[in-house]
């Protein structure tokens, strides 16, 4: 445990508020009062902010309210103070056009809603997709000392016999019931079953894939992004976080001494090893542009081609979360690659990663895969380059068919989504499984939202043929729990004029992911004739948060960030405020 020095209570960022025989202590004082407390419970003492998550429409955190009462009785047993404070619950099922549009949102409101209030130190609830990465990136912009309370992956499920995996089964259900292979009447009772408990998506998707981040770069309690969401073990976890929310505020152990190079570095390799979601490489980006991190997308491929595939989870591989519990979880993945971590990172627990994992085990060797016996040697995320592609793009090959990636064939090209739902089962195109669906227009600006749509649809009459995969090329993202050749991220995307927005249909694409190349078979001088003639689409929004999305955004290279919350390290902090 590193010695850090333990704060007097005047030392509190909360005294400030609380402490001064001044007319504005009083009213801070007087107020708490009102709410039924008295000095000694709340003065002097770490107060602990507990951001939640939780409203009504984002059933992966139902169990939120009861988890932040636990918290709570963790703050109160550490003799911190405890506030809970609701702030915006991104919904992956429910906000349009993307819980991604909001991403940046949350994360502006977690900052200012730590920078504002007097908190000493956060306990950061997030699960559901881009919760977890949008608190991270706020609460490293304010730099108060936080934590997260990872939401949990919700209960095991089966439907006639078959284990259910979130979202994975959903699409694959999805192609059979358009190949003819599935009911209406099915697919409705399907609806009843695949979602069976409160808790995030349980295969590897993104929310999976950010709680496991979040422990692997030490800023949440040492196994806790691994519980499922309704074990008993899940409310010890949540006022154990409450705890160690109170010693990081007295210690004053803030983000940015935790999100490291080497922190995030054992957040890549994690994310390798876990066969984790494309979209960890866009939330990523973005956390360490607020920070003197430097980090590129080649620093994702090379970790990759270095780190072995061994968690054996859907979509990638065969189980879900549930199971990767009960096999030791996320401590026991770490331990069997403790070679390529830096363990001497420090984690939240004011100890070592090397600490944390020290004498775990993995009580199933299918599900978490010995070195020699990994479910991809290396690989899982890949990252591309060419002239379609100039700023890169990212590819899952451990979740496509293998024979497609290395793969040449004409372009079928669609302007926009609505014209590829309305245009894809045309049988007059007269698709095969060579051709390369290219969706334009998909990406953070033209959107807008960079939304989950790269998975794209295959025609119904080669569902019908038996196909499942093909290659396809867009400049948006794909749900973490989706499978197949999906070239994703297309930077500079489309709708800002980047080349994918000059491919033809019939054009020739040659995508080679052994080296790393997606092309487009035009000269040079076609390309850059056809680029020309390009025309700049009219901005779409006159005001709101429209507007400040569509002038701010970064491209998913850059992480999709606003450009006014890029922090190198060097900004002086914001002026005190009175
Ligand atoms: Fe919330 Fe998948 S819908 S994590």
């Amino acid at each position: 445990m590193s010695a850090r020095k333990r704060l007097n209570p005047d030392e509190l960022r909360s005294h400030r508020y609380l402490g001064p025989d001044d007319l504005r202590s009083f009213g801070h004082r007087s107020r708490q009062k009102q709410s039924g407390f008295a000095t000694e419970e709340f003065a002097g003492r770490p107060v602990v902010g507990i951001l939640n998550t939780w409203n009504d429409l984002i059933s992966c955190h139902a169990h939120f309210r009861q988890r932040a009462e636990e918290v709570k009785r963790g703050v109160w047993q550490a003799g911190g103070f405890p506030v809970e404070i609701p702030v915006m619950g991104l919904s992956e099922t429910f906000m349009k056009p993307t819980s991604m549009y909001y991403r940046n949102f949350l994360a502006m409101e977690t900052e200012e809603v730590l920078r504002t209030y007097p908190i000493d130190a956060a306990v950061l609830m997030g699960g559901c997709d881009k919760t977890t990465p949008a608190l991270l990136m706020g609460a490293l912009s304010a730099d108060v000392p936080s934590i997260v309370m990872p939401g949990g992956p919700m209960n095991r499920t089966s439907w006639r016999g078959e284990p259910l995996a979130s979202g994975t089964d959903v699409w694959k259900y999805w192609a059979e019931r358009g190949a003819g292979r599935l009911s209406c009447d099915s697919w409705c009772e399907l609806e009843d079953h695949i979602a069976a408990s409160p808790g995030h998506c349980m295969t590897m998707g993104t929310a999976s894939t950010m709680t496991a981040l979040a422990e692997s770069m030490g800023m949440c309690l040492s196994g806790a992004s691994s519980v499922p969401a309704t074990h008993s073990g899940h409310s010890r976890m949540a006022a154990a976080t409450g705890r160690a929310a109170v010693e990081i505020g007295w210690h004053d152990l803030r983000p940015s001494q935790i999100l490291t190079r080497q922190a995030v570095e054992n957040g890549v390799t994690a994310l390798m090893a876990l066969g984790g979601s494309t979209n960890a490489i866009v939330h990523l980006m973005a956390l360490a542009g607020r920070s003197s991190v430097q980090l590129s997308l080649e620093d994702f491929d090379e970790i990759s081609q270095r780190t072995p595939v061994l968690a054996n989870l859907r979509p990638t591989g065969k189980y879900v979360m549930g199971d990767f519990y009960e096999a030791g979880g996320l401590r026991a993945l770490l331990a069997r690659i403790s070679d390529l971590l830096h363990l001497d990172a420090e984690t939240v627990e004011f100890r070592t990663l090397g600490d944390s994992i020290d004498g775990a085990e993995s009580y199933d060797d299918d599900v978490i895969r010995i070195r020699e016996n990994p479910v991809c040697e290396t690989g899982s995320l890949a990252v591309l380059r060419g002239n379609l592609a100039p700023n890169g793009c990212v590819i899952k090959p451990a979740a496509a068919e293998a024979d497609l990636l290395q793969h040449r064939g004409p372009a079928v090209v669609f302007r926009d989504y609505p014209d590829l739902k309305a245009r894809i089962d045309d049988p007059t195109l007269e698709l095969t499984r060579d051709h390369v669906i290219v969706l334009q227009n998909a990406g953070p600006l033209g959107a807008p939202g960079i939304p989950e749509w790269g998975m794209l649809p295959l025609p119904k009459y080669l569902l019908e043929q038996g196909v499942r995969d093909m290659v396809r090329i867009s400049d948006a993202r794909m749900s973490g729990t989706s499978y197949g050749a999906c070239v994703l991220h297309v930077s500079p995307e489309s709708f800002a004029g980047g080349p994918l927005a000059v491919v033809r249909t019939g054009d020739m694409i040659r995508l080679d992911v052994a080296a790393r190349t997606l092309d487009l078979e035009i000269s040079a001088a076609e390309m850059q004739q056809r680029l020309s003639e390009w025309q700049a689409p009219e901005p779409r929004f006159s005001r709101g948060y429209g507007k400040l999305y569509e002038e701010q955004t970064t491209q998913s290279h850059e992480g999709c960030d606003f450009r006014f919350l890029h922090d190198d390290g060097s900004s002086p902090p914001p002026p005190a405020i009175y």
